[in-house]
């Protein structure tokens, strides 16, 4: 089994998308071990991203991040990295392959409703920054 760290970031919240993502995560066997509702404070951002920093569109995702709450989960699964990431759809939503979650909710590349790990590298450094080990 893997685990991966999955966000629902403040635009999927304020539209009420909790029940909707989780599900769609749920029925395809990536199923939550660990969960929380925050709201991002802007020193947690900007350590999150900090390899973005520097980046034109940092500031504004800093800002998009401590706009609301979050749900930060830890999912677990088979391939769970890969899996989640296909389950998301790519960043730019209007790339997204249909029927993603981006695809379907996204508004842009930067209100683009989730975070997912992108590697066993991040995943364990990502899943470290927001639980302590269980
Ligand atoms: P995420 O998977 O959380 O990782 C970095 C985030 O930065 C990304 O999702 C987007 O929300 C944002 N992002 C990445 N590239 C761009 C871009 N070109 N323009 C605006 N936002 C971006």
């Amino acid at each position: 089994m893997e685990q991966t760290l999955s966000i629902i970031k403040p635009d999927a919240v304020k539209k009420h998308l909790i029940g909707e993502i989780i599900g769609r995560f749920e029925r395809e066997g990536l199923i939550p071990v660990q969960l929380k509702m925050m709201q991002f404070t802007p020193e947690q951002a900007a350590s999150f991203y900090a390899e973005h920093l520097g980046r034109d569109f940092y500031d504004p995702l800093i800002d998009f991040m401590t706009s609301g709450s979050s749900i930060v989960m830890v999912l677990e699964g088979e391939d769970a990295i890969a899996r989640n990431r296909a389950l998301m759809g790519v960043t730019n939503p209007e790339q997204a392959e249909p029927g993603t979650i981006r695809a379907d909710f996204a508004e842009s590349t930067r209100l683009n409703c989730v975070h997912g790990s992108d590697s066993v590298a991040s995943a364990e450094r990502e899943i470290a920054f927001f639980f302590s080990q269980s």
